[in-house]
């Protein structure tokens, strides 16, 4: 008999696509997925530990399902509890200590492992905790002809190509979740995209949590670079948009800046975190570079692609953050003008540098201070998104809308579009006219072309 698997996931994208290669590994077990805890025999919880009270959360969350499995028992039914993720890899054996009920701990490098681990809590009767980062290849290990379309018959596919990261900011947990920098050999990515493209995907985003450094080898053996690999994707025949993310500055090279000039398929969207306009904080942040740098940066792409659109992260009173040094960041972000930003107070992380620093900026200053950067965000991507009314741009439709007879798709700038339009154009990119500018999305009126739908 089938038994069924639900996965939670928090946090970035990686883990996204993480949770969907979990159930992926898990389907030669027999194991459907499921979107309820309460229908599951198998509950994976895949946390997430960058900001905020990550592990609180988890652990409210963990008694909840404790109790569910304890009710489930009553009634003669097992229910395996997993602890998945960023979570899972900081805080290991401690998970299982303070909550019985959990079965499995492991982390973002062991996952490929769950048909084993599932094995070994069954015959050892007692809780298996997995966080070492181990050696294998994990992605070798994913059985990568079993990959399924994730998101079910979906248009759009996450690829991770990197993981980890070594440049270790002083107020991020990346570098100990998710270990050290390591990319995908070029091939694999390749192999993975043409199963995508066949399964009827048309637009892939490359994963990493530093995915412009990518490095992975290519069949001659020598690095390749994120601008080769995507000029090598762009070649599959049904890959009509590659979109990547997370960058850093240090990482964009000549050949990727070069690409967003002169390949069509790499979308004119950019999403490049900045974190502060300061250059002592940036210093103090260990990011390597200046808040000049990082304008010269933009310049340079806008040079390329002019009509890149861009994206950034940002964080409020890290520790000694002065007034001064806020306002920088508010100068940078006028200067630079986003389309689209992320915002976030700075959150301690335990065992990271920042953390122990006796600065700390008091919760209600972060609090205003947040509130006002927000505005003025709020304010550019009103202005960005209000710019492209009247504009006719190419969407690629991704799925059905709310109400009948429409369907949502997404601009090249990643807006989401609505418009009215027949099912039978799900995964085609047509030409909209964007009419207006609603809360979280545009719509537009689907204007046919001579030549027709099939490309941008
Ligand atoms: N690798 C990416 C970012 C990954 S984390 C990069 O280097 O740009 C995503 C975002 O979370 C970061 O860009 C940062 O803005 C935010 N973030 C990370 N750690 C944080 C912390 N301790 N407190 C608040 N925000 C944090
Ligand atoms: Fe974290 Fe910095 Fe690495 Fe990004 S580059 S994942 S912010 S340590
Ligand atoms: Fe969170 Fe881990 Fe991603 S900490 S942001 S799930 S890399």
């Amino acid at each position: 008999m089938n038994k069924k698997v639900f996965v939670k996931t928090y946090g970035c994208q990686m883990n996204v696509y993480d949770s969907q290669r979990m159930t992926d590994v898990l389907a030669p077990l027999g194991y459907l997925e499921t979107d309820t805890a309460e229908a599951a025999d198998l509950v994976i919880l895949n946390t997430c530990h960058i900001r905020e009270k990550a592990v609180e959360k988890v652990y409210s969350e963990l008694g909840k399902l404790r109790d569910m499995k304890a009710a489930k028992a009553e009634q003669g039914r097992d229910m395996i509890l997993a602890v998945a993720g960023c979570v899972g890899q900081a805080e290991g054996e401690q998970i299982t200590k303070r909550m019985k009920a959990v079965d499995l701990v492991f982390g973002p490098q062991t996952y490929h492992r769950l048909p084993e681990l599932l094995e070994q809590r069954r015959s050892k009767g007692r809780a298996v905790v997995e966080t070492e980062f181990s050696v294998d290849d994990k992605f070798a290990g994913l059985g990568r002809e079993q990959v399924r379309n994730p998101l079910s018959r979906a248009v759009t596919a996450f690829l991770t190509i990197q993981e980890g990261c070594d440049k270790f900011c002083t107020f991020c947990v990346v570098p100990y979740t998710r270990g050290a920098e390591f990319s995908r050999p070029q091939a694999q990515v390749l192999d993975e995209a043409r199963k995508l493209a066949d399964q009827g995907v048309r637009e892939l985003t490359l994963l990493g949590q530093n995915v412009n450094a990518y490095r992975g080898v290519a069949v001659t053996g020598a690095p390749s670079s994120l601008g080769k690999l995507v000029a090598e994707l762009s070649l599959i025949s049904g890959i009509e948009r590659i979109r990547y993310m997370t960058s850093h500055p240090r990482d964009m090279t000549d050949d990727l800046i070069e690409a967003h000039g002169s390949n069509p398929k790499l979308m004119p969207f950019l999403h490049l975190p900045v974190q502060s306009g300061s250059d002592r904080v940036l210093k103090a942040m260990n990011r390597g570079h200046t808040a000049n740098d990082y304008l010269k940066l933009i310049a340079r792409i806008r040079a390329a692609q002019p009509a890149i659109a861009l994206s950034g992260d940002f964080i409020v009173g890290f520790p000694g953050e002065t007034d001064a040094e806020f306002e920088a960041s508010l100068d940078l972000i006028r200067e630079v003008k986003y389309a689209s930003a992320f915002s976030f107070k700075y959150s301690p992380r335990p065992g990271t540098p920042a953390a122990e620093n006796k600065n700390q900026i008091p919760e209600d200053a972060k609090s205003g201070r947040l509130a006002r950067l927000q505005a003025v965000l709020a304010e550019q991507t009103k202005t960005f998104n209000q710019a492209c009314v009247g504009l006719t741009l190419p969407v690629l439709v991704e799925k059905p809308g709310r109400r009948a007879g429409q369907m949502i798709g997404r601009s090249p700038y990643l807006q989401s579009v609505h418009l009215e339009i027949g099912t039978d154009h799900l995964g085609q990119i047509v030409q909209t006219q964007i009419l207006a500018v609603g809360s979280n999305s545009l719509s537009g009126q689907y204007r046919p072309t001579e030549k027709g739908d099939a490309s941008v």
